[in-house]
């Protein structure tokens, strides 16, 4: 009775490697809420969007909200590799107050541009992350904020590119 209540309240693979995982899982829920805010700020970007920028904006942004879905299930599933529950609340990315709306008729400039921040605001995020999975010796979470910082600076690079 007692060893049930004990496994329906511990979270198994809390303590892998010896560690608390708290910190690591709660900065990988953030990261996942976050990327599925962007997400859907690229979705409205590649719908949206309008102007002679039209189809290198359209391409660009397919690629990347598909790197995100990718990322997404992967952040996910490393939270679950720790022993802990994925949820997703979309309001509740703590790190990262998350993108502005994007005004669906907003010119090409204005939404790139605000694309471009907030790429580069959630590269920041994650470097947070990076931080804390580091101070907590988990080199795999570690790995995959890392992969997920490149892909952030990348994406705000070339979007950027797109209206230097
Ligand atoms: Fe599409």
């Amino acid at each position: 009775m007692t060893m049930q209540a004990e496994k329906t309240t511990m979270v198994p693979g809390s303590e892998i490697g010896g560690r608390n995982d708290t910190a690591v899982s709660e900065g990988l829920i953030g990261a996942l809420a976050g990327t599925y805010q962007l997400i859907t700020k690229t979705h409205l970007c590649h719908w949206n969007i309008t102007g002679t920028q039209f189809h290198a904006v359209h391409e660009m942004t397919a690629t990347f909200y598909q790197n995100k879905f990718a990322a997404a299930d992967d952040l996910a599933e490393r939270v679950r590799a720790l022993g802990r529950p994925v949820t997703l609340d979309l309001t509740d990315a703590p790190r990262w107050n998350g993108p502005a709306p994007q005004d669906a008729g907003a010119p090409a400039g204005k939404m790139i541009g605000d694309l471009v921040h907030d790429h580069h605001q959630f590269a920041t995020c994650l470097r947070e992350l990076v931080e804390t999975a580091e101070h907590a010796r988990d080199p795999a979470t570690a790995d995959l904020a890392t992969e997920r910082v490149a892909f952030h600076e990348k994406a705000a690079w070339m979007l950027g590119a797109l209206i230097a």
